[in-house]
């Protein structure tokens, strides 16, 4: 089963960030799918593509507790799923923790401002985006399950975005809801890897021996409605069929974006000029495995493996990168 099929019991859905990459593929596949949803933006504008895409609309900032406290008690939803990052132009430097400061925020005081409004409201099914890349404690095998320990000792400047990661898992999970730990976002015209790869900004370190998990826009959006639909608690890594080494992945993305290959970096170098966290993972990270959602959400991909799904989506990006959302906004 996918989440194409209709479903009976249909729930009001109330989806914090709804007009980012996620969120704008997650809104139509949950009214497809019968559901009523609420979406929230900061921006009016931003409402509006969302009421184009058949959701209703509030303007959240969910750093906000009294807000989110009664956007939640007035669109008395069924269920809430958390989708906010600010990631947007997000420029990826020596220190992740600087590049993700905003959302560690989203991901430690809006989780938390949206849990005390679900409680205070009585909202039953919670479901939040974590992450699936780069976690998993790097020693063992490259691929990781749920049951996998993660990095005991997250490498330098990346140790508040960990825990940012930590703390969204376990308060989502000790309050009985839905951990999706999402691979590597594709398949829209923003994704965060176009730009430094078409500009040759992302090399090869070492042996390129780091492994990395990716999940098509589409899929992941699919997996977040059967989530919506599944009891929790639970944890799921939200990746594709393929976990694989920068050695394999990087040359085929840029392949196809229509770039040169990438460069060669020896591990020092990678070192020098992008620091410690960025080098160390290159040749380290772990990828994840998707065993446990597809048992038990009965979830199916569309796009199993970047090998196709990278070729597929950058061929003609208008036709496949390009949502209704996008459309609804450019048109007012
Ligand atoms: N797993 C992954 O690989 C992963 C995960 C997330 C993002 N990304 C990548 O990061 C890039 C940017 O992501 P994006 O386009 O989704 O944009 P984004 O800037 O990360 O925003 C995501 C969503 O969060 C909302 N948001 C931001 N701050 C908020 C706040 N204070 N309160 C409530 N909502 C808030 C945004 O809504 P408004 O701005 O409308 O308020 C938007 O709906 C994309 O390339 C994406 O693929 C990758």
């Amino acid at each position: 089963m996918n989440s194409d099929n209709k479903k009976e019991d249909s729930m009001r859905v109330f989806v914090v960030g709804a007009s980012g990459a996620i969120g704008t593929r997650l809104v139509p596949q949950l009214i497809n799918r019968g559901h009523e949803v609420i979406g929230t933006s900061r921006s009016p504008d931003k409402a509006k593509g969302l009421r184009a895409l058949g959701a209703e609309a509030v303007v959240l900032d969910a750093l906000d507790a009294r807000a989110v406290r009664e956007a939640v008690r007035r669109a008395e939803p069924n269920a809430i799923v958390h989708q906010a990052t600010a990631l947007a132009n997000g420029r990826f430097g020596r220190s992740l923790d600087r590049t993700f400061a905003q959302t560690n925020r989203l991901r430690t005081e809006g989780t938390d401002n949206l849990l005390a409004a679900a409680r205070e409201a009585g909202v039953p099914r919670f479901v939040a985006q974590s992450f699936a890349n780069y976690r998993y404690a790097r020693e063992g095998g490259m691929v990781k399950t749920e049951d996998d320990p993660l990095d005991p000792t997250p490498l330098p400047n990346t140790v508040e975005t960990n825990a940012a990661m930590r703390h969204l898992d376990e308060a989502a999970t000790d309050a009985g809801g839905i951990v999706l730990r999402y691979g590597g976002f594709y398949g829209a015209a923003n994704d965060g890897l176009i730009g430094p790869v078409r500009k040759r900004q992302f090399p090869i370190v070492g042996d390129g021996g780091g492994f990395g998990s990716f999940i098509r826009l589409d899929d992941a959006a699919a997996a977040t409605v059967l989530a919506l639909e599944h009891d929790g608690p639970a944890i799921y890594n939200i990746v594709d069929d393929d976990p694989a080494p920068v050695r394999e992945w990087l040359p085929a993305l840029a392949t196809a974006l229509g770039a040169k290959p990438p460069r060669h970096f020896p591990v020092w170098l990678a070192r020098m000029f992008a620091g410690e966290a960025n080098a160390v993972m290159s040749i380290e990270s772990r990828a994840a495995s998707n065993a446990k959602a597809k048992r038990e959400l009965g979830w199916t991909l569309r796009y199993p493996s970047w090998r196709q799904g990278f070729a597929e989506a950058y061929a003609n990006p208008s036709a496949s990168n390009i949502t209704r959302f996008d459309r609804a906004r450019t048109a007012a």
